[in-house]
């Protein structure tokens, strides 16, 4: 029933937004043949300790754009049309290297080896406990102190009819305290239809643990300088998991009937996101909790995860990918001392995130799925971002 209730969620956007706008007129669909998808490379600066870094422009033929240095693998700008076919920037980002170098929360770099938290940044493996670094209390988050997010990428543009690149790095054998070389290998595709496809791979030498994602922030308005709490968010998970007051989980996997982290049919994110009389609402300053999507989880299948709907511009998100979990965090720790692209200032919930990955602190919770990877192995998954306009 109520995964009926989800699969209507895009049907129930597109209603809505006729209703809104009768009038509006639908960005022309028309491709021009002679336009190709491109991809083109030009210099992103250089690093504090003097590297050379590259920016990659991929462009579809129907016009989006989306940025990515090889620095962290860092999406650093993505246009998407609105319902009058107006391309706005809709991540956020900083302008410069030295924006990113002076420590930004993960804005739309890769993240490794591991998303997410990992408790005192400890696990066993194999009978050997690991100490990893620690960078959030007490806790180990997204891959330590120097994780994949700052870490210069090996960059090829791959030969395909669509614009794609491809990015690699060798994580060093206890690299942040993790176990074992792990090559690591990241595509960015961009498809025709307005999607951008991430497929993330990954091999090792010795067991480790391996948990990769991107962490793009998003504000569909295409103006950083509102929130994003009028947006609206069907997620397609019945369970959530509860965290500790260190936004640890506790190991139970929650319905979320009857609590603000319903969202099988869709809701505006700001409609329950202060309801702190909900001990986990108050624990995450908001949503900041892995959501569990419905069904089963059969390795490589892609399922539906999100569906996003801003009814100012139009603009819509749908996130599919072959992950367990999703990550909705709503940028609650976003203060108003950051500047970002444009000198706008990034206040608390300027950006959404939609983080799809394995379930975090997996190491030390033998009843989650699995984020163990062994050198007889491949780690394999894929996340699609697809935009498209409500009418
Ligand atoms: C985490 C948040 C964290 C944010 C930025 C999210 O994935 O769950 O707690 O503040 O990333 O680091």
């Amino acid at each position: 029933m109520k995964n009926i209730l989800f699969l209507s969620a895009l049907t129930a956007l597109s209603l809505a937004s006729c209703k809104q706008n009768p009038e509006q007129k639908q960005p022309s669909q028309i491709v021009d043949l002679n336009k190709q998808p491109t991809i083109e490379k030009s210099s992103f600066g250089k690093t504090k300790d003097g590297q050379s870094l590259d920016l990659y422009t991929l462009k579809n033929v129907a016009g989006m754009t989306v940025t990515i240095t090889n620095y962290g693998g860092t999406i650093v700008s993505w246009t998407a049309p609105d319902r009058n076919g107006k391309y706005e920037d809709i991540t956020l980002g900083c302008d410069s290297i030295s924006g990113y170098e002076k420590g930004v929360p993960y804005f739309g770099s890769i993240v490794g080896r591991y998303g997410n938290r990992i408790a005192k940044g400890k696990f066993s493996l194999e009978g050997k406990t690991y100490t990893l670094a620690t960078n959030n209390g007490a806790n180990h988050l997204h891959g330590g102190i120097k994780g994949f997010d700052k870490v210069v990428w090996n960059a090829m543009i791959v030969e395909s009819p669509q614009p794609t690149l491809k990015l690699t790095y060798v994580s060093k054998d206890m690299e942040e305290g993790y176990p074992g070389n792990l090559s690591v290998e990241v595509i960015y595709t961009l498809l025709k239809d307005n999607s951008l496809k991430i497929e993330y791979s990954a091999t090792t030498d010795k067991t480790t643990v391996v948990n990769l994602t991107n962490h793009a922030y998003f504000n569909l308005t295409g103006d950083m300088n509102n929130t994003i709490l009028d947006h609206e968010i069907a997620l397609n998970c019945d369970k959530f998991l509860p965290v500790d007051k260190t936004l640890i989980p506790t190991g139970e996997l929650k319905s979320v009937e009857g609590t603000p982290f319903d969202f099988l049919t869709s809701q505006k994110i700001g409609a329950r996101i202060n309801d702190t009389l909900n001990e986990q609402i108050k624990f995450g300053g908001g949503y900041d909790h892995a959501w569990i999507l419905k069904g089963q989880n059969t390795e490589g299948a892609m399922r539906s995860a999100a569906i996003v709907y801003e009814p100012k511009s139009g603009r819509a998100m749908e996130v599919l990918t072959t992950e367990p979990a999703i990550q909705f965090y709503t940028g609650n720790f976003l203060d108003g001392t950051i500047k970002g692209k444009g000198g706008v200032i990034y206040k608390k919930r300027s950006g959404f995130c939609l983080e799809t990955e394995h379930y975090p602190d997996s190491p030390n919770q033998s009843k989650f799925p699995t984020t163990t990877l062994k050198p007889n192995q491949t780690y394999s998954t894929t996340t699609i971002y697809r935009f498209s306009v409500a009418k």
